[in-house]
């Protein structure tokens, strides 16, 4: 097999320009000597629970933000996006009736690929932002500069942030008895909050009933916790192979940097370093599919990133926009199923339905985004395809970043709480109204499947 720095001969894109080879080698090989993140044996699990993704007997809920910062790590921030998420996968799992995988864009997500390698702002023109972990965001030569403490400081942040995400997962507080701790003030009282109140409500009298049968967090320690997996975008090859370490009772490979890493749209060339690299470790990969991807390439892609067809091994996430979706998904849909490629197929409905707004700001109609997500599941259906996740940017923090929801966000709202460091992020409410809609488009298609299989009786 090749060596684990073997990509370092292949074409390579959206890598920075270290000013200075020798201080990057030097993070790299401190780095190295870290703990690793997460261990194999979670990530063995993560690859159960997708295996049963694309089985047709899970769904996978993953979300977090476009772009992690330095200054957004608090404890308030990452308790409000795992509320948001823990909300979230409950109406998920109402609905689908099936367990839900949950997983944070959260404990590493930093690096950014940019459409442009530079910025201009009037007549003077720097260096793209690409992420707290490379440079910083203020339009300076100096902060633009790639600093490789930006590294060390990006893996101490993932740990602090694990280490809550741990706490929060497996110390009660996503206990479902918790259920109705999970509001968010400002969700409280919208449309969406009331819905969400309806439901916890007979959720805890399905719990009151569970415990007067003996059935409670004391006999089955599992209701107390949760299982919550991290992932990001492995954009930043350099970090994820000083991240990456040998198993010692497999003898396989494994980058301890999260638990699942994905392949981003701009990285996934066939013969490029990304590709080769994630073939080699052992984690879940995640590819993304966009609207140029034909149905050959990806098929070839499969080859490579899974080529003994295990499910769990890969997720795609076509990410198309609203208005391209039923062009470029049955096709691929069709191409999976008929070679036998097990794969979960789930869906990123952000980063096709990304515009700028009149006045500058770049975002997303929340229509839109709902609307590729109904198309998605509706597809599926057609081409008998589990729907099998959605991949979300979202906050659970009260921002105005995409237009509409409940509360019709306009083009003049944008500027009130306008913080993502990138992509615009639903806001805990918007992300919550998705999820509903998630629940009825996959509760239809278990009752349309109950009905069709009573009528072949
Ligand atoms: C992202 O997920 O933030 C991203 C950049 O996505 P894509 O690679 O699909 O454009
Ligand atoms: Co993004």
């Amino acid at each position: 097999m090749a060596g684990l720095d073997y990509w370092r001969t292949l074409p390579i894109k959206q890598q920075p320009t270290w000013p200075d080879a020798d201080t990057v080698a030097a993070a790299s090989a401190e780095l190295a000597t870290q703990p690793p993140l997460v261990f194999a044996g979670e990530v063995d699990i993560l690859r159960d629970r997708l295996a049963q993704a694309a089985n047709g007997g899970a769904f996978l809920l993953q979300g977090g933000d476009c772009a992690e910062t330095f200054s957004g790590a608090t404890a308030e921030q990452i308790r409000n996006r795992v509320k948001t998420v823990l909300q979230m996968a409950v109406v998920l799992t109402y609905g689908a009736s099936m367990p839900v995988v949950k997983m944070g864009r959260m404990a590493g997500q930093f690096a950014k690929p940019r459409s442009s390698a530079t910025e201009t702002q009037g007549d003077v023109q720097l260096p793209s932002y690409r992420g707290d972990n490379i440079n910083g965001m203020e339009f300076t030569p100096q902060a633009r500069i790639p600093d490789p403490q930006r590294l060390i400081q990006a893996y101490s942040q993932s740990a602090s942030t694990l280490n809550l995400l741990r706490a929060f997962a497996g110390g009660g507080y996503a206990d479902l008895h918790n259920i109705h701790r999970w509001t968010l003030g400002f969700v409280s009282d919208s449309p969406q909050g009331a819905r969400y109140h309806e439901l916890s409500e007979k959720i805890s009298e399905a719990l009151t009933f569970m415990a007067a049968i003996g059935v409670t967090p004391e006999s089955h320690p599992d209701l107390h916790r949760v299982e919550f997996f991290t992932c990001h975008e492995a954009l930043l090859l350099g970090y994820e192979e000083a991240m990456t370490r040998v198993d010692s009772t497999s003898g396989d490979w494994y980058d301890t940097s999260a638990h699942l890493l994905w392949i981003g749209e701009r990285t996934r060339q066939l013969d490029g370093a990304h590709v080769e690299y994630f073939r080699g470790v052992k984690n879940p990969i995640g590819l993304k599919c966009g609207p140029t991807l034909d149905a050959d390439e990806l098929l070839r892609l499969i080859d490579v990133l899974n080529p003994k067809n295990e499910a769990g091994r890969l997720t795609l996430y076509g990410r198309f926009g609203y208005d391209k979706i039923a062009d470029r998904l049955p096709g691929l849909l069709r191409a999976t199923k008929a070679g036998g490629r097990n794969v979960v197929w789930a869906i990123d409905p952000m980063h096709g339905n990304t515009l700028t707004a009149n006045n500058g700001y770049k975002t997303r109609p929340f229509d839109r985004i709902l609307s590729e997500v109904k198309s998605f599941v509706e597809i599926c259906k057609a081409e008998g395809v589990h729907p099998g996740g959605v991949h979300l940017e979202m906050t659970g923090q009260n921002v105005t970043e995409c237009l509409g929801g409940a509360r019709a966000l306009s083009e003049g709202d944008l500027a009130d709480r306008y913080h993502t460091h990138c992509d615009p992020r639903l806001n805990g409410e918007q992300a919550l109204e998705l999820a509903f809609l998630v629940a009825e488009k996959l509760k239809e298609d278990r009752v349309d499947l109950a009905r069709r299989a009573a009528v072949s009786i």
